[in-house]
């Protein structure tokens, strides 16, 4: 399965709900995107994974948790 910054954005989205958490989520796809460019990687790739560091923090908010439970929805 291919990773996109599209798909990243409906997952985010479809488990986080909160209006902070999806800006801080944007923040951090707008720095890594800009270092992903500078360094000649993928940039789509790592605004993706940008997009989706912290997707599961609302369903899974403590260190025991996240965020290795949401690893397995990614997969
Ligand atoms: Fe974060």
């Amino acid at each position: 399965m291919e990773v996109t910054r599209e798909r990243a954005w409906q997952t985010l989205t479809q488990y986080t709900k909160s209006e902070a958490l999806r800006r801080h989520a944007l923040a951090v796809e707008a720095a890594v995107g800009w270092y992903a460019r500078d360094l000649g990687e993928d940039e789509e790739f790592w605004r993706a994974t940008a997009l989706l560091h912290d997707f599961d923090y609302e369903i899974h908010p403590t260190l025991d948790q996240h965020p290795q439970d949401g690893a397995p929805i990614l997969r």
